[in-house]
């Protein structure tokens, strides 16, 4: 009887033990990557400066469409559609916006007090995310303006 009571204990212990050696096992999949990715954003920040696209290819007039097309289906509820929501300047007042910024903003999101813009680096490619920065930079004021040096080389 005691015999059977301690062994139904040890076998208590087990179960209670088996998740935390599930979270330990998890944790010693999962640091090693959280690790590797911390060098990440500057990783991607420099490959993606490498492939930005011309001054010429930002006001492409299909991936101003089809960044317009994406923006109103994903960011619209929080910005407008033509960025002219939230708190900062509306985009239509912005002048010599750097698209890398941009980018920037959009592949790795941003927290601005109690206002948090989420990543979108997992969900869309590069070239979907140069479209939306096409559409962000075409309602700018000075888009019409001529090609500065504020644009990518
Ligand atoms: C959940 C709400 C939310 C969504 C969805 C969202 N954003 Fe934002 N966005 C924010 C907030 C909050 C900020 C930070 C505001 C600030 O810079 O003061 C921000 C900032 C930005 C900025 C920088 C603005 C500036 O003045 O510097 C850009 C550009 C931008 N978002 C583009 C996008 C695009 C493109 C999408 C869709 C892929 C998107 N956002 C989706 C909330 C959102």
């Amino acid at each position: 009887m005691i015999r059977a009571l301690s062994k139904s204990s040890t076998l208590c212990k087990a179960i209670r033990l088996g998740p935390l050696m599930l979270v330990a096992l998890v944790l010693s999949i999962a640091l090693p990557q959280v690790a590797a990715t911390a060098d990440a954003p500057a990783a991607q920040a420099a490959a993606a400066a490498a492939n930005a696209p011309s001054p010429e290819q930002l006001r492409n007039a299909s991936w101003i469409a089809d960044g317009r097309l994406r923006f109103v289906q994903t960011c619209a509820y929080c910005h407008g559609t033509r960025g002219e929501g939230g708190k900062n300047k509306p985009f239509e007042e912005r002048t010599g916006w750097d698209p890398h910024e941009i980018f920037n903003v959009i592949s790795n999101g941003r927290i601005r007090g109690a206002n948090a813009m989420p990543s979108w680096k997992e969900s869309f490619s590069e070239r979907e995310i140069w479209q939306l920065v096409a559409y962000v930079k075409s309602l700018s004021a000075d888009f019409a303006g001529p090609i500065d040096d504020k644009s990518p080389k």
